[in-house]
């Protein structure tokens, strides 16, 4: 099918791709000219794993990228929509749908043949009916159902595994407004054999992303509440804590054979620092503004706001029972991107801690494997010192503070005691083993002076 594909970001990007890869004709449109040429160069603007070697072998054959729209939603049979929707500080803020929706709407003005417009991006229930249909009709001055379909396919894709993620999906969920649109978009995931193809209309699609969204960062908000309580209990520890829950069967079953299954999903069930990313924190508010505006409290999903938003602080707070002026201090701070495997840094915990460090006086090194760029973008490059390495970033420092649970930073233990003076270790992952190295304070755990007896 050929597809025009409406915002090259994470979601925008790597479904073009994948889609072209699965041999669709796909178009991928910007308002970003800087972006559009770097992917036409098959230089991919972000980060994923992957991307650049599918973005080579498409590019030049059945994908490329452009500033044009029109062209784009003329040569094609079905547009999606992947432009960002952030949260604006009270709700969520829809105008880069509206403007995309109104732009591709004057389109369909003049085009003759059916089309179908799909919501891609993360959008609260009746934005595709309510906001984009409308929309559609005023610009277009044709009749949804009639003369174009309009649907709903949020995307489930993970930052870091993007790439696998939507050429292997656990699920396909597809809103249509009727049957027509359902097929049409149902056609382009016909490759994609013996996946679950959820059915629905678009309200219940939408629906469906923030409700798996927000399942996660429950668990994650629930983890981090036990997590400051067993650090308020004598020799408790929060990792052992956890370990002994995910050994439930009903978590990680025991096959026949005595094996167990150990879902990813426990390891939502982790504390640490805090989630952050460009979906949990805005989609999660989102939803509770969402359901403020129907009149309803929203009482556990602003629980799990505010455990997560405290959570930066504990890692400064444990840091300030060793160093209560930070003044001067040299701290290192190991992951700036919001969590393994991307350059993605927006909402990272990262963030908060830095300018918390900064604002107490200390000297901050910082490193990242991959998302330096975007954090000295963030920070600029004189605020924060960033290191070219590992060892770079925590010599002569006196604390050291692991944000991201980077696997390069599997080699701290041996890093660290090899140090002649060891800076103090805080675990903002829990990441490495606690008498794995000299000095060690970690989320979920009490202060270090109490005795730690190592586990058998
Ligand atoms: N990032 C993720 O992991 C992820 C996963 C699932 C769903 N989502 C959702 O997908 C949507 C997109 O997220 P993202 O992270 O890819 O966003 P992003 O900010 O990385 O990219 C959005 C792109 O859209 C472009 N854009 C904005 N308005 C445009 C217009 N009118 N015409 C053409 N291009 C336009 C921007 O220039 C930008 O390149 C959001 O709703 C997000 O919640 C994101």
């Amino acid at each position: 099918m050929n597809i025009s594909i409406v915002g090259t970001g994470y979601v925008g990007l790597v479904s073009g791709v994948c889609l072209a890869e699965q041999g669709h004709d796909v178009i991928c449109v910007d308002v970003d000219a800087s972006k559009v040429e770097r992917i036409n160069a098959a230089i991919p603007p972000i980060h994923e794993n992957g991307l650049a070697e599918l973005l080579a072998k498409a590019c030049g054959g059945n994908f490329r990228a452009t500033t044009d729209l029109r062209t784009a939603v003329m040569g094609s049979e079905l547009s999606m929509v992947a432009v960002g929707t952030p949260f604006d500080g009270e709700e969520i803020d829809l105008q880069y749908i509206r403007a995309a929706a109104w732009q591709i709407g004057q389109i369909l003005r003049d085009k003759t043949s059916y089309h179908v417009v799909v919501v891609k991006s993360t959008v609260v229930p009746g934005t595709t009916t309510d906001v984009v249909l409308p929309l559609l009709e005023e610009a277009s001055g044709k009749k949804a159902g009639a003369d174009f379909g309009v649907g709903m396919n949020p995307e489930f894709l993970r930052e870091g595994e993007a790439v696998q993620d939507f050429l292997l999906p656990d699920r396909i969920v597809i809103g249509g407004i009727d049957k027509r649109t359902l097929d049409v978009i149902a056609s382009i995931y016909q490759p994609f054999e013996g996946v679950d193809i959820l059915r629905t209309d678009p309200r219940t699609a939408e629906m469906i992303k923030y409700t798996a969204n927000s399942l996660l960062a429950t668990m994650i908000s629930f983890s981090n509440e036990i997590g400051k309580l067993c650090a308020a209990v004598p020799e408790v520890d929060a990792t052992e804590v956890m370990r002994g829950v995910h050994l439930d069967k009903r978590l990680s079953p025991i096959l026949p054979n005595g094996s167990r299954v150990i879902p990813s999903f426990t390891t939502y069930l982790e504390a640490g620092c805090g989630f952050g990313g460009s979906c949990f924190p805005k989609d999660v508010k989102a939803l509770i503004a969402h359901g403020h505006k129907l009149g309803l409290a929203m009482d556990l999903l602003d629980s799990v706001i505010r455990v997560n938003d405290a959570q930066p602080q504990c890692m400064l707070d444990l840091l300030g029972r060793h160093f209560p002026d930070l003044r001067d201090l040299p701290v290192a701070v190991l992951g700036v991107a919001f969590k393994p495997g991307t350059d993605d840094i927006r909402e990272s915990p990262a963030l908060p801690v830095i300018h918390g460090l900064l604002e107490g006086g200390a000297h901050v090194s910082a490193f990242d494997p991959i998302a330096r760029r975007e954090a000295e973008k963030h920070f600029g490059k004189n605020a924060v010192r960033f290191a070219d390495s590992l060892e770079e970033a925590v010599t002569g420092t006196m604390a050291v503070l692991l944000i991201t649970r980077w696997p390069e930073f599997d080699k701290l233990p041996q890093l660290l005691a090899a140090m002649e003076d060891a800076p103090l270790f805080i675990d903002g992952r829990r990441a490495i083993p606690r008498h794995a190295v000299p000095r060690y304070e970690g989320i979920g755990i009490g202060p270090a002076e109490r005795p730690a007896h190592p586990l058998p």
